[in-house]
């Protein structure tokens, strides 16, 4: 049975125990700030699980994208030297929320493995583990199921802390024991039962995984019962593909063998068993999935470990013999395997070979002088790479550290860590940015969700349902506290998708008995508004009835920002392409800012071509249309909708014209005319392969013009120019007169030094026999002017030394002159790299001629002295 089918065949299966098939969510967890990458199939029913969010179902089946390349599960180093580790897997997973509990979870699931019908597997390979005080689940085992007790092994905690059958999904959050399933892969392979010593060899493993979850664990490790007892199972796709293809490596089933034979083609390396293979099969997918869900190498958090994986794939590959971008063709090969059940790497086929062979182009410049300095200490016989190498290859020859260990490890020899983190100690603000992945203090609410009922109106009457003084719940604000109001519903927009939170009133009689000015609104969870701000008259307690009303001006520049950006979006796809999709987005009242993939600056006739594209369309003033639908609609519908991004089964599809859909939950304006104009202010860059455009609407545009055309109005005056002529006539050749004027300025001081050079003479010492020195202060004569008069200086010498120097503005230059028959007892460059040295500064030359320059200006007479002092 082929991977895909097996994938098929397990959501059929939970379909038909009435379990709603879930998509899988983004390998990025966006609102989740615990979680570095999306690592279980549970990570997207977190908050159901802890009763924050409700669903319409209460059983789920999904499979799950997953990545563990780095955080609390973590298994980059491992692959490519195990049968069954990877940075990217798929996770099959059922799921139930506060439905069904242990006897049905373990029910089904020995159902899907054992039944003909399913994935008949011989029951007599089979073992099952459970947390050592589960009695409740070792009894389904044992007298439902029927499983002698001899095949049940209760697994103890850890001498450590933590167990293998208690599983959590990070350092806090949902939790609670679990069941296992290993599968027997046969007696020619080394490794013992669960709980023996010989565990972690390969022939018992862990297919299945039944969590019972029960607990959410907080920040302090206390546990908290969950509203409801829930089930997670996980079960990683490749390992049960494994067992059904009769073989015993992950790496050899139907799509690992597609990948790696497209590995071995690419690399011309002709043994399949290479494990640096396995290493490229196994990378490409992490690295695609993780690119078309948004992410991009970087030199912190998550695009660092993207990054980490891309230099490590190309490591293997250099290690293979080349020496030029490869790994970007194995992209074609994932597409054809995985891209049936995930469009998105299909749709962002052309943006994830980009961002590869980029990252590849960048690397191979650096990578050849890094593994020559490597091997040269491989070769010294060392038995541990010292700090200071390791931080050398990574700050200048971009090694991550992970990747100069896998080399060493090759050498079996290790790398002195904490030395590297001593020479790391100065770039923290790195290790700072990896960091900021933790629990942001949340606040305690138990209250209702609040109904967002600002999409029609722009006031509404509201029970307060909670309110925070300082981090604390609190029963009554008064007047002079900033604080947090929670309200049963609202019609301010809470910050999301890139919009910033409303601003306005929350009052109670208009104003007289309370008068609370919230300045932002950003959710506290998911669907529950904060609106913070400033009780500014009387007092508010938990239950009052309020009135709220939002800033309708502020709200409105906010919407024609929000619309302008889906119409920028899609101009941007017009006149760039379709892989400048979005990065990244901030919609506020003043402006919009949006980031999208492109690698290279956008030139001003494009820039002018989406302006021109963006303002018709607001003048054909089409209606803003906006409808809910299911997901698949809309993608059908040819919404453009963000990989990265997290959406609900139902989502809100926002139309202009036949121009632009696009998947957003923002508040708009109703016609595209409402936008009045747009205008773009600035293109740059933002990251490798990220530009930003800023952007701005209505009465700002307008603002904007007036005062450009003011300054051309006022430039035109000065310049007594028509409009049409102040570039061409009068600016250009303003400029090219002062060139003219600059030069001639130049030529009458260089005459006006020469011409005082015979009385400057005088000053010469001699220094030896016929030889003369001249030290000279010229303050305000450019560089090439005193190279002409050293040139003079020397021949009115016959032999001899001359030096000048002179303060020119900011800076000091330095010059040192020697004559031919003197070059053997004075370096010209040697006097003057001294001297540099005083003034702050370095130089050099030929030995009859150098010059230097420095910033010390306040050094000038020293350095003069001193070059009478070095000569002589
Ligand atoms: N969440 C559980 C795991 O990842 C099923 O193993």
């Amino acid at each position: 049975m082929q991977v895909n089918q097996i994938r098929n065949k397990f959501i059929d299966f939970f379909r038909s125990k009435g379990h709603e098939a879930v998509k899988s969510s983004s390998l990025i967890p966006h609102d989740d700030p615990t979680l570095l990458f999306t690592n279980a199939g549970m990570n997207q029913f977190k908050d159901t699980f802890l009763g924050l969010e409700k669903r319409d179902y209460t059983r789920a089946v999904t499979a799950q994208k997953c990545v563990r390349a780095g955080g609390k599960h973590n298994d980059l180093e491992n692959v490519g030297y195990t049968a069954r580790h990877h940075t990217f897997f798929e996770m099959l997973g059922n799921f139930s929320f506060g439905d069904y509990f242990k006897t049905d979870a373990i029910k089904y699931a020995w159902e899907f493995l054992t039944s003909p019908e399913w994935l008949n597997l011989p029951k007599d390979k089979l073992y099952v583990t459970v947390y050592h005080t589960d009695d409740e689940a070792f009894a389904i085992w044992n007298k439902e199921i029927g499983i002698d007790a001899k095949r049940i092994i209760r697994i103890c905690d850890k001498p450590g802390g933590g167990s293998d059958n208690f599983w959590q999904m990070g350092e806090t959050g949902p939790c609670g024991p679990c069941t296992e399933i290993f599968y027997d892969h046969g007696e020619g392979i080394w490794g013992g039962l669960p709980g023996t010593p010989e565990e972690d060899g390969d022939r018992y493993i862990e297919i299945w995984n039944n969590v019972f979850m029960q607990f959410n664990r907080d920040e302090q490790g206390n546990l908290h019962p969950l509203p409801k007892p829930s089930v997670d199972t996980g079960m990683g796709i490749e390992r049960i593909s494994a067992v059904l293809q009769h073989v015993h490596s992950n790496y050899e089933i139907d799509l690992f063998v597609n990948l790696i034979n497209s590995a071995s083609a690419i690399t011309n390396c002709t043994d399949k068993n290479n494990a640096s293979l396995k290493v490229l099969a196994d990378h490409i997918r992490s690295v695609s999935f993780l690119i078309a869900d948004g992410a991009l190498p970087s030199n912190d958090g998550r695009g660092y470990v993207l990054r980490r994986i891309i230099r490590r794939a190309i490591r293997h590959g250099y290690k293979l013999g080349r020496r030029e971008p490869f790994f970007y063709k194995l992209v074609a090969t994932l597409v054809t395997e995985m891209g049936d059940a995930y469009p998105e790497l299909i749709l962002n086929q052309e943006l994830i070979e980009k961002t590869i062979q980029q990252e590849e182009e960048r690397f191979f410049q650096t990578i050849e002088h890094g593994m020559t300095l490597l091997h040269e200490q491989l070769q010294s016989n060392i038995k541990q790479l010292s700090g200071e190498i390791a931080f050398k290859l990574y700050d200048t020859y971009g090694f991550p550290l992970d990747l100069t260990q896998d080399v060493c490890r090759e050498h079996e020899i290790t790398v002195d860590i904490e030395g590297f983190e001593k020479h790391m100690a100065h770039q923290r603000e790195m290790a700072k940015a990896a960091g900021k992945f933790k629990m942001s203090d949340a606040l305690e609410y138990s209250g209702c969700e609040t109904i967002f009922a600002g999409y029609a109106a722009t006031s509404c009457e509201a029970k307060v349902t909670a309110l925070y003084y300082d981090g604390l719940a609190v029963n009554e604000l008064v007047a002079g506290q900033d604080g947090i109001i929670v309200l049963d519903n609202t019609v301010f927009y809470a910050e999301s998708g890139g919009q910033v939170g409303d601003s306005g009133t929350i009052a109670i009689n208009g104003g007289a008995s309370c008068l609370f000015e919230v300045s932002d609104t950003q959710k506290i969870r998911a669907a529950v508004h904060g609106h913070s701000g400033k009780l500014s008259i009387g007092s508010v307690k938990v239950g009052d009835k309020v009135v709220a009303t939002i800033d309708l001006h502020k709200r409105m520049a906010t919407a024609r920002n929000h619309s302008v950006t889906h119409l920028l979006h899609k101009a941007l796809h017009e006149v760039v392409g379709a892989h400048a999709t979005q990065k990244g987005s901030l919609v506020n009242s003043d402006y919009t800012r949006f980031d999208f993939a492109n690698d290279k600056g956008l030139s001003q006739e494009q820039v002018e071509e989406i302006e021109r594209i963006v303002n018709h369309v607001i003048m054909q003033n089409y209606q803003v249309q906006v409808a809910e639908m299911s997901y698949d609609d809309a993608i059908k519908n040819g919404a453009m909708a963000l990989f990265g991004e997290k959406y609900g089964d139902k989502v809100r599809v926002v139309k202009m014209g036949d121009f632009s859909t696009e998947l957003c939950g923002g508040t708009h304006i109703s016609q595209t005319g409402d936008i009045g104009f747009f205008t773009i202010t600035s293109e740059g860059g933002v990251a490798n392969g990220v530009r930003r455009i800023e952007a701005i609407t209505g009465e700002a545009a307008l603002k904007r013009m007036q005062a450009n055309m003011a300054i051309l109005d006022k430039a035109r005056d000065q310049l007594k120019a028509q409009s049409n002529d102040i570039v061409n006539n009068k600016i250009e050749s303003l400029i090219a007169d002062n060139k003219t004027l600059a030069k001639e300025i130049a030529e009458l001081k260089a005459k006006l030094a020469s011409s005082q050079a015979d009385k400057l003479l005088d000053q010469a010492t001699a220094i030896a026999n016929n030889a003369k020195l001249l030290v000279l202060r010229m303050d305000n004569t450019e560089s090439k002017t005193i190279v002409e008069l050293i040139d003079k200086f020397k021949d009115k010498l016959g032999s001899g030394v001359v030096v000048i120097g002179a303060v020119n503005g900011e800076r000091v230059n330095l010059a040192v002159g020697v004559t031919k028959d003197l070059t053997n007892q004075y370096k010209a460059g040697e006097i003057v790299g001294k001297l540099a040295t005083i003034v702050g500064g370095k130089g050099g030359g030929r030995p009859d001629l150098a010059q230097a320059g420095g910033t010390d200006i306040t050094k000038i007479d020293q350095v003069l002295a001193e070059a009478k002092a070095i000569v002589k």
